[in-house]
């Protein structure tokens, strides 16, 4: 199908890239002239494994392109995807202004026979889909009034705009985004109109039927929920929602087994072998960060706040993932009493290994946290060597070598797969007090404790 994407963020890009690689006409409708400049010439603004082979053989097919015109983009597209960026305002509402901007962009090409389908697949408030739906009829019938004088409301609004919203919530965890897209647990599909689903479902036929051409080995076939606009939106709240307080859950369980003398691995393992447990997202450690977990959480609460309900549970989900970030600091103070003028390296920047993504990463608030007492904060992230207004607050070390050199303790923030095979009897060497705090429970402790070094976990 001719499909435009209107956004070239995390999720568009890979959007964008997957659909072509599926056999789809995509062009990628992005605003921002440097970034469709750099991903035409098939250079990924951001580090995602599989999405850089994935843009270049889509451009070199001419499956893939990116424009920042929209006549050009969304003039002849069949589908147009919206995943432009939903952040939080100032009172904690996710913003919807990218959205209204794309919906007004799409309304002058939705006048066509064909009916266009619009899917939201960036993570929009509750009600967004009917909201889209308005803003072009209104803005449709507002142009029909000028050339027609057509009173408001009038039938020629509805032949006007041939379109329907559908609600297709992503599920792309940041560093597996393209196997996720490929590959996922399911596909949500909400909208009013059943024509509407069957052209998306025709769309992932390839992924549903998992039948396009892969290294991955044969699975079953994708399930496909059809449901309501209203529960499509809220599934994806409700997921992202879930999936961090069952992190926060298993954070909290930490806290207790530290004060009781439990192991929290032990403790996850053996709940997470109850099959409605499930083992995933029970590693506890410094807590969660990233571009969605506390936006979605927020604009959730927002939401549920807004229609007169306190929800208990995410204010907890957020508030204990805030204890989990100033234990790390706790431990430092257990061992180091004053922090002032003591020298800490962090390892790891990013939000989460395999990404470069530094949205919400618990990394930056340890480094706020650290500089505030007086301590002196050296950092190390394989990918990441600029953390904006944190440059000033720590200076970068260019290997673990100088990261340890001097420091009084080293603290894993990211369990990035280096960080966990290092030469610790070197490292116990160059330092000037032997503390490693494992923020994620990832290093080898005992291999820490040969080489003569104190090893402080989470929970354990
Ligand atoms: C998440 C959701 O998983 C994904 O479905 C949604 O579309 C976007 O948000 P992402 O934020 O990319 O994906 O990363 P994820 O792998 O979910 O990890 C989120 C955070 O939780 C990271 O900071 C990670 O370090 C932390 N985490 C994860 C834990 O602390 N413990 C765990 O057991 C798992």
């Amino acid at each position: 199908m001719r499909v435009c994407v209107i956004g070239a963020g995390y999720v568009g890009t890979v959007t964008g890239a997957c659909l072509a690689h599926i056999g789809n006409d995509v062009i990628g409708l992005e605003l921002d002239s440097a970034k469709t400049a750099k991903l035409s010439a098939g250079e990924l603004p951001f580090v995602e494994p599989d999405c850089q082979e994935l843009l270049e053989q889509g451009l070199a097919s001419g499956r893939l392109r990116f424009t920042t015109v929209p006549d050009e983009a969304l003039s002849d597209a069949e589908v147009i995807f919206v995943c432009v960026g939903t952040p939080l305002t100032e009172s904690g509402e996710a913003s919807t202004d990218a959205l209204r901007e794309a919906a007004l962009s799409i309304a002058p090409h939705l006048r066509g026979d064909n009916e266009k389908i619009i899917i939201t697949k960036s993570t929009v408030p509750v009600g967004s889909g009917d909201w889209v739906t308005m803003l072009i009829e209104d803005d449709l019938s507002g142009r029909n009034d000028q050339n027609k004088q057509v009173k408001s409301g009038s039938p020629d609004t509805k032949s006007a705009a041939n379109f329907s919203v559908v609600s297709n919530p992503e599920f792309l965890r940041e560093g597996c985004a393209v196997e996720d897209f490929l590959y996922p647990d399911r596909i949500v599909l909400g909208s009013s109109s059943a024509t509407a689903i069957n052209k998306v479902i025709d769309l992932y036929r390839p992924i549903i039927e998992q039948d396009f051409t892969s290294s991955c080995p044969a699975i079953a076939k994708i399930p496909v929920l059809t449901t309501t606009l209203e529960s499509a939106e809220l599934i994806k709240y409700a997921a992202n929602a879930f999936l961090a307080t069952k992190i926060s859950f298993i954070n909290e369980i930490a806290q207790i087994c530290e004060r009781v003398g439990g192991d929290i691995e032990q403790v996850a393992e053996g709940i997470g072998l109850d099959r409605r447990i499930g083992s995933s997202f029970l590693n506890a450690g410094i807590g969660w960060g990233g571009s969605c977990f506390r936006k979605d959480i927020v604009a959730l609460k927002h939401t549920a706040e807004e229609y007169g309900y306190t929800p208990t549970m995410l204010d907890a989900t957020l508030e204990v993932n805030d204890i989990a970030r100033a234990t790390v600091i706790r431990k430092l103070q257990d061992e180091l009493k004053i922090l002032k003028g003591k020298r800490i390296g962090l390892m790891g920047l990013s939000f989460k290994p395999l990404t470069d993504d530094l949205r919400d990463a618990p990394s930056l608030t340890l480094i706020n946290r650290l500089h505030n007492s007086g301590a002196r904060v050296t950092v190390f992230d394989p990918v990441v060597t600029d953390i904006g207004e944190y440059n000033d607050l720590a200076r970068f070390a260019s290997n673990m070598e100088e990261l340890a050199s001097g420091a009084d303790a080293l603290v894993l923030v990211t369990e990035w797969p280096e960080f966990c095979v290092q030469d610790w009897k070197q490292i116990a060497k160059v330092m000037r007090h032997p503390l490693i705090i494992d923020g994620r429970n990832a290093l080898p402790r005992q291999e820490i404790l040969d080489a003569g070094l104190q090893y402080v976990g989470i929970g354990r």
